[in-house]
């Protein structure tokens, strides 16, 4: 693999780190100043697409920076050079479609923090990219920290080697409440099953929740608890050094209002191990400051990532791929 490309311009940001060797993220910024029109990106990115997918992979997260990325319609074409297919996001999250394959990332209150995550961990098909594009940054706060997973594992294996081990062998469950069939923008999670699920009909709101691999249970105040399970506590994809990604969403879901994580046979997790896991993923996380513009691509194979609470305004809109 050749890891340098004369079409871009290798940078660095403010936060990034080196792991195992390799710096997260990369940052790749035109070669020449009068090179940072659109024009410029989407034919540097069509003469290099497998290249660029290759440091994706390589980095866990690819930072293009100094680009003139305007607008949803800029982020779409650039999105649509690498004819990655598309997948629609399932999950919590209030999202707005905004043009083409570019939705508004988390809607809920930019007050609070979006907990670490692999995006659609607890579905059956999960993106294997994750591209987010800063249309407005925010004035302070608002960072869209990632974390490397093997990290995780690699720590919590060091310092709970029999807890991991039972998690490992019994899977996880866990349970989300989605409270009404309204959506509800006051919270990260106000996504109501109606709009989850795509339907109003509950028989086939069930029978598409089977399809993701979930089970309902219907409650008297017309909202639903979901319950998934088992699910990996770790898991290794092809392509990756062979590292154990930290694949679950042990610490956002356990012990919530309207949620839960436990071993798969009913067992507690105990809570010194969460809380733990907690600082672990702190630590290990890495920021970088959104400028106006920035494109970043994570690999949502081998990175969590969060949402920092934010003043407004702040504009990042997504896009996922298969
Ligand atoms: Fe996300």
């Amino acid at each position: 693999m050749e890891f340098s490309c004369k079409d871009f311009k290798v940078g660095k940001c403010e936060g990034e780190k080196v792991v195992d060797g390799e710096t997260m993220p990369l940052v790749l910024e035109p070669p020449a100043p009068i090179k940072s029109d659109m024009e410029s990106l989407l034919l540097a990115l069509k003469n290099n697409k497998d290249w660029f997918d290759q440091m994706i992979t390589k980095n866990s997260a690819v930072l293009l920076r100094g680009y003139d990325v305007k607008n949803a319609e800029d982020f779409n074409e650039i999105v649509e050079t690498f004819e990655w297919e598309d997948i629609r996001y399932v999950g919590p999250a209030p999202r707005t479609h905004i043009y083409k394959r570019v939705w508004t990332a988390n809607e809920g209150p930019l007050s609070e923090f979006i907990y670490y995550h692999h995006e659609m961990v607890l579905i059956k098909e999960y993106p294997k990219k994750v591209i987010l594009f800063c249309e407005i940054p925010p004035p302070k706060g608002g960072e869209t920290p990632f974390v490397p997973s093997f990290k995780v594992t690699e720590r919590m294996v060091k310092e709970f080697p029999e807890e991991v081990k039972e998690m490992e062998e019994k899977g996880l469950k866990y349970s989300f409440t989605a409270r009404s069939t309204q959506n509800d923008n006051s919270s990260m999670r106000g996504r109501g099953w109606e709009d989850a699920f795509g339907t109003s009909d509950r028989k086939e709101a069930e029978k598409r929740a089977k399809a993701l691999g979930m089970d309902m249970e219907w409650l008297p105040d017309g909202g639903v608890k979901t319950i998934l399970g088992p699910r990996n506590l770790t898991k290794v994809f092809e392509g990756r050094k062979g590292r154990k990604m930290w694949f679950n969403t042990m610490v956002g879901m356990y012990g919530k209002e309207l949620s839960s994580a436990m071993m798969a046979d009913g067992t507690e997790i105990p809570e010194h191990v969460v809380k733990r896991c907690e600082e672990i993923i702190e630590e290990e996380s890495i920021q970088f400051k959104w400028e106006k513009g920035d494109v970043v691509f994570f690999d949502n194979y081998a990175l969590l990532h969060g949402r920092r609470p934010s003043l407004p305004p702040r504009k990042v809109l997504v896009a996922t791929c298969k």
